[in-house]
């Protein structure tokens, strides 16, 4: 048996889904997740049934910015030498209203999985979710890692780029081996009903009006959940390494499709795909979004081989199919 990996989050969208690729090639996962109502909790219910279908998978309920809780996880299922941290309060237009659930979730308990994997005797690799969002105010396209981060535009984006700081100091005071993957909207089959692809196609269905913010100037790269999934496995099998005595085991990558899609196109995908047009409400830009989103994912290929290959054309079908099977409609 090999050494169980811990997946907080295991019950959201792209922990399941990572969760079950680990599942798939034959390892032992444990998951985490408090459950929380930000979304439909039947949804996240639903994702755990369909991981409680392997052997080798175990759900432990908790809240990671609990660490008695999480010591105690560690203690009975681990230690765990890989740990993949995607728990989070997630959502940039949330964070307007809910402040305090992104420091305790995101922060707080990111420094707990962090003190967690410290103690850990031959720790081997903490990756974690961060998110394109920390590219705040930057205009310069495509986004590189390299790029400023020192603007952001919600206190979701702060939340996250505190998470990537936290981990550098980490890395750099415990040589924790560490990667941070910068997210961009990811979509597909399970997906967060808070998300575009899902309020789109309810709307379309339903013959509802479909809300297009900053009048349909928008760009976003959207991501193919089974890209993701394939590249969150890659990297998780390629741990940084310290290149001299003064390096530090640490990096940031983006992980997205490197294609930048209009929004009006995107909604053209769902339309085509339900087979119906949209009842399309222009909107002013909501506080805290960004215009255009678009990631450079040169270094992540160069050291994983990372190569997302589903374009919307392909992706949201596959999204559509998956709705209107889950949801009935
Ligand atoms: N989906 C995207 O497009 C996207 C883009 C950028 C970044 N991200 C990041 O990727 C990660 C996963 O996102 P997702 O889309 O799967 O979101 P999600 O909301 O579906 O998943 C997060 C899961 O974490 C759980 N959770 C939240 N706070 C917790 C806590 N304190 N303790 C235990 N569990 C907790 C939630 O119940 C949820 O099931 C998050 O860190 C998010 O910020 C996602």
């Amino acid at each position: 048996m090999t050494s169980p990996i811990l997946i907080t989050g295991a019950a959201g969208f792209i922990g399941f889904h990572t969760a079950l690729g680990l599942l798939q090639a034959g390892k032992h996962v444990v998951g985490v997740d408090n459950l929380n109502d930000y979304y439909d909790v039947s949804l996240k219910k639903a994702r755990l049934r369909e991981l409680d279908n392997f052997e080798h998978f175990t759900f432990v309920k908790e809240n990671i910015a609990n660490y008695e809780g999480m010591e105690k996880l560690w203690s009975t299922h681990g230690p765990f030498k890989q740990v993949v941290q995607l728990a989070a309060q997630a959502g940039v237009r949330y964070s307007l209203k809910n402040p305090h659930s992104y420091v305790q979730s995101n922060l707080v308990g990111h420094l707990n999985v962090l003190e967690l994997c410290r103690y850990t005797e031959g720790f081997e690799h903490l990756v974690y979710a961060s998110s394109s969002s920390v590219y705040g105010k930057n205009t310069k396209l495509p986004y590189a890692v390299e790029d400023r981060v020192d603007q952001p535009v919600s206190l979701y984006a702060a939340t996250k780029r505190g998470g990537e700081l936290m981990s550098h100091s980490y890395s750099h005071l415990y040589d924790l081996p560490q990667t941070g993957l910068r997210f961009f909207t990811v979509y597909g089959p399970w997906g967060r009903p808070d998300m575009s692809p899902y309020i789109f196609t309810k709307a379309i269905i339903e013959g509802k009006k479909v809300p297009i913010f900053n009048e349909g100037d928008m760009k976003r790269d959207f991501t193919y959940i089974d890209d993701i999934i394939s590249g969150v496995l890659a990297v998780l099998e390629t741990p940084p390494t310290k290149e001299n005595e003064d390096d530090i085991p640490y990096r940031v990558l983006n992980i997205g499709n490197n294609r930048s899609e209009n929004l009006m196109d995107y909604v053209a995908a769902i339309e085509k795909a339900v087979g119906k047009k949209a009842e399309i409400e222009l909107l002013p830009m909501q506080a805290g979004d960004v215009k255009e989103t678009y990631a450079d994912i040169d270094e992540t290929t160069h050291l994983t081989g990372y190569k997302p290959t589903t374009s919307i054309d392909e992706g949201i079908p596959k999204y559509v199919t998956w709705f209107k099977d889950y949801y009935g409609a």
